[in-house]
């Protein structure tokens, strides 16, 4: 029996089928998106990984793998009687190494854990995000996030130097050497970032890293329109060398968030669209750059950690605020910057009358579109996806395709796209046990 080949490879204790214990790994966190688990699996390492998904394809049983449950798109929590495969054991974080600037961490270390382990070294990750104490690093390879910090770093692709994955049938690949160079051919590494659980499972990371920032100058920037913004992020860009990051919330979202947190917002008057811009450096470039642009209404500067934190809550603060209103639907989504203004209209015009709180990274015209209350969620997904499609853009900038999205894959997938992507899926999980449903429909 399956339980007890698990319990022989993990130890029983960490075999969970209670009920009440498996509800935390059946459900996302936005409590959209559950599903029935046979069971949760914690392995310890690697080996144990190997263990569990061999024991799993002899018994022919679908795994789902799971890191700190922040995805948002369904592509980690159970659907159907799979065996959850908790990859938070694997929290190990490997010594830094100052020549390289590479560290090794494993899949289930948070975001958090690595900031704070790269930071005595005097280097820094270059990937940041919101649930940054959740959320691991094996998830964010899967999911090839993005976050805050994209106008400097990139995404994950950009900052993942190799990895070690273990295939369906508990076979090993390692490629933590993280060369700098290295032309032999398929870029195995590449082809797991952003497959979401359903090639191989991630045992752990080599990490690119960046020397730290030492200083450090926030910006909250008012202004009229999302054209007005964008105009202020074209001028940082020439101006800024050292932009990092480039955030777009608007008024009604920015007064959920103060209510939410019980925050003073960072002006007395409203205004309808906030950019909220991080740069590298002291604060005269941008300070020149709002001083230039006619564009700007009102602007708040802040240099000291308290006063940058205290920015950055009224950005940060909307998923948490968005999801004590209810349920959200979701949609992460970019459109190039030439149709950034035309698709914020036509999404407004799509949402409504629902409510639509819309935040995001503007620099990659990624728009986090959180609806409350949409009649059929189904048909506004795909009346957005649609229109995101026709305007170039991709359905998912960040956070994944998983369940949520897998059928409208093909609005920016051609055929030739689909069917090599369904066909590197046999080669590697010719069973189909992996994340089954994700990304890519059954
Ligand atoms: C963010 O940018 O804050 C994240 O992508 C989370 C979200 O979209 O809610
Ligand atoms: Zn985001």
């Amino acid at each position: 029996m399956l339980e007890s080949t698990l319990a022989a490879v993990v130890g029983r204790e960490q075999v969970l089928t209670d009920p009440a214990v498996l509800a935390g790994f059946e459900t996302d966190w936005t409590g959209r998106f559950r599903g029935r688990a046979r069971l949760v699996v914690r392995p310890a390492d690697a080996g144990e990984v190997a263990g569990v998904l061999r024991a799993c394809h002899d018994a022919r049983i679908p795994v789902v793998p799971q890191g700190g449950n922040t995805g948002l798109v369904g592509g980690g929590v159970p659907r159907d009687g799979e065996v959850v495969l908790s990859l938070a054991r694997l929290d190990t974080l490997g010594p830094v190494d100052p020549v390289a600037a590479q560290v090794t961490v494993g899949a289930g270390a948070t975001l958090a854990a690595v900031h704070r382990h790269v930071a005595a070294a005097g280097l820094e990750f270059g990937v940041d995000l919101a649930a940054r104490d959740s959320a691991t690093i094996g998830g964010m390879v899967s999911t090839n996030a993005g976050g805050l910090r994209v106008p400097r770093w990139g995404s994950m692709r950009a900052q993942v130097a190799g990895l070690a994955a273990v295939l369906a049938d508990g076979r090993v690949i390692s490629r933590l050497a993280g060369l700098p160079k290295d032309s032999t051919g398929y870029d195995l590494t590449g082809t797991l970032v952003g497959s979401e659980g359903t090639l191989a499972v991630v045992t752990a990371v080599r990490l690119r890293l960046v020397p730290a920032t030492r200083r450090w100058t926030t910006a909250t920037i008012a202004v009229a329109d999302i054209v007005a913004a964008q105009r202020v992020l074209t001028a940082a860009r020439v101006e800024v060398p050292g932009l990092t990051s480039a955030e777009v919330f608007y008024d009604d979202g920015l007064r959920l968030v103060c209510e939410h947190r019980g925050i003073a917002p960072p002006f007395p008057t409203a205004y309808p669209v906030y950019l909220l811009l991080d740069c590298a450096g002291d604060a005269d470039p941008l300070i020149s750059v709002l001083a230039g642009s006619a564009e700007v209404l009102d602007s708040a500067i802040a240099v000291d950690e308290p006063a940058r934190r205290a920015l950055w809550a009224h950005r940060e603060g909307h998923t948490e605020a968005v999801n004590a209103l209810g349920v959200p639907l979701k949609l992460d989504v970019g459109v190039p910057a030439a149709a950034v203004a035309a698709f914020e209209r036509e999404l407004r015009s799509l949402v409504a009358p629902a409510r639509l709180v819309l935040f995001g990274h503007l620099a990659e015209g990624n728009f986090h579109a959180n609806v409350i209350g949409a009649e059929d969620p189904e048909e506004l997904t795909g009346a957005v996806l649609r229109a995101v499609a026709a305007h170039g853009g991709t359905i998912s900038a960040e956070h994944g395709v998983g369940t949520a999205k897998a059928r409208w894959l093909p609005l920016v997938r051609s055929p030739v796209e689909l069917s090599l992507m369904a066909e590197t899926k046999r080669a590697w999980d010719p069973g189909g046990l992996l994340n089954p449903g994700v990304l890519l429909q059954r």
